[in-house]
């Protein structure tokens, strides 16, 4: 086995917690959170996330710093190097790939979200939400992105200012801003919260986040107003789950390959989720009161924080200040989880097509750029029939199918449920089963190094049988269950 990657290495323990914790905190935790939340009804899906979060997601996520770690290579080749070491099929490498896709797809979108952010910094800094209302807040929102020439602007700007930092090598830049971003961050959620607290819809946003009606998480209402039973909402739980951990596609496999031996990664693991979990907890404290305080739909989707947050920031004494420093920290946020959305692919393509950094990242960043347009033509309301028709003019579109449910949604709905709903929890799926069926015992042990040897066989029994199940009986049932919802 490799001693070092040959990417380089985190300088301590402390700076792979920051990193990771980087990658895991960002717009799934601010934008991504609070809107399925709204969607799915609150608190029973919360408490649906909790449980995958800890139970699936964690023992996950040590698997997947532990496979890095061994196997200190990008995440295709790791896999690869991991099974051979085994005896077994080097087929596995797909996975490795899998997750380069998905970490490409994902990126894609989230540079779009990103740029928005971006934006709104000046937004807040020029005063623009100053004594308004919420339709005046709502307004703003939606002149904005309906004007794609501006989202391909911010969209551009954000793909290059994150493959900067990919093309320098993560440490360096990285490692002294989240130092500081990561503090501030929580400082200024707290205000946010300390802003909601004071709001007439605290106690109904408390209700609607803490109190489960399980009701909601199994029965959907259809277009023609009839319950039906669903289990979209614990698949889109459990997606997040690995989506908020930035779990199953590699980008924590690729921070692994870069961690000392001697750190204990179950000691790194637990700090990174308790954080991911506070910070997801304390937007959705900040952002639900400001919803109910102004009846603005819980369920509006993802404009739900921009059509929110800056009502808070509009209200309150210094707000200007507090708005624009919000959206920077969140821009910073965002920009550190980019960062791990592309590392898996950069570092693969340094070791396996033997081209520069620099070369890498500029080839990624356009592929990047090029995918994020569909994006962008999402956010104005184009569907896919809409891009096939343009394609297809002239066929007839009942024979081909197009008016499937499937063609009414946009690229942006499709990957991001694809990426994270099913590519992020199989990724999660496929790395337990090969901790606890395919390596030897001996190799996770030594790898994984838990003083305690009975916690390391209930992890370990944890990967065989409960997260591998746990993710088939859930993907079983939506295929079951999903129907036509
Ligand atoms: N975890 C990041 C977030 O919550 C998103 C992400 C997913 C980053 C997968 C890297 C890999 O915003």
């Amino acid at each position: 086995m490799l001693k070092t990657s040959i990417h380089g290495a985190w300088s301590s323990r402390a700076m792979f917690v920051l990193a990771t914790v980087g990658a895991a905190v960002g717009l799934g935790n601010i934008w991504r959170f609070p809107y399925l939340t709204g969607e799915y009804g609150g608190s029973a899906f919360i408490l649906v996330y909790l449980i995958c979060l800890f139970f699936i997601g964690m023992p996950i996520m040590m698997a997947e710093i532990m496979l890095g770690r061994r196997g200190r290579q990008s995440p295709a080749n790791t896999m690869y190097t991991l099974a051979i070491e085994a005896g077994r099929s080097s087929h596995w490498k797909y996975l490795g790939w899998m997750g380069m896709i998905a970490g490409l797809l994902i990126l894609s979108y989230y540079s779009v979200i990103a740029g928005e952010v971006m934006a709104y910094i000046f937004r807040a800094a020029s005063g623009a939400f100053t004594h308004q209302t919420s339709s005046g807040i709502r307004s703003i929102y939606s002149d904005f992105v309906s004007s794609p020439e501006n989202l391909l602007a911010w969209h551009t700007i954000f793909i290059v200012v994150t493959m900067i930092v990919v093309a320098r090598g993560v440490h360096e830049g990285l490692e002294k801003t989240l130092r500081i971003v990561t503090p501030l961050f929580f400082i200024l959620l707290l205000i946010l919260v300390g802003y909601g607290m004071q709001s007439k819809g605290f106690s109904e946003a408390v209700t609607f986040l803490f109190r489960p009606d399980f009701q909601k998480l199994i029965y959907v209402v259809n277009d023609s107003g009839v319950r039906e039973l669903t289990a979209k909402p614990i698949l889109v739980a459990m997606g997040h789950s690995f989506f908020t951990l930035s779990l199953g596609m590699g980008a924590i496999m690729a921070y692994g390959a870069y961690l000392g031996r001697e750190v204990s990664i179950s000691h790194a693991t637990l700090a990174v989720v308790v954080m991911d979990t506070l910070v997801a907890l304390l937007a959705g404290l900040a952002i639900f009161p400001i919803v109910f305080s102004n009846q603005l739909d819980p369920a509006s989707g993802p404009g739900l924080i921009f059509q929110t947050l800056p009502i808070a920031f509009g209200g309150m004494a210094g707000g200007v200040f507090f708005g624009s420093l919000f959206f920077i920290l969140l821009f910073l946020a965002a920009w550190s989880s980019a960062i791990a959305l592309v590392e898996p692919t950069v570092a693969w393509m340094v070791e396996s097509r033997r081209v520069t950094r620099v070369k890498a990242t500029v080839w990624i960043g356009i592929i990047v750029w090029l995918l994020g347009i569909a994006s962008i033509f999402s956010a104005t309301g184009t569907t896919l029939r809409d891009i096939l028709l343009i394609f297809m003019h002239g066929l007839d579109l009942d024979t081909i199918g197009l008016r499937q449910k499937f063609f009414s949604q946009t690229f942006f709905e499709v990957v991001d449920f694809a990426t994270t709903n099913i590519m992020l929890p199989l990724g999660g799926m496929l790395m337990a089963i090969f901790v606890g069926w395919v390596m030897h015992r001996e190799s996770v042990r030594a790898e994984i190094n838990v003083r305690h040897g009975d916690l390391c066989t209930l992890w370990m029994s944890i990967l065989k049988y409960v997260s591998p199940l746990a993710v088939l009986i859930i993907f079983l049932s939506a295929v079951g269950l999903l129907g036509n919802v």
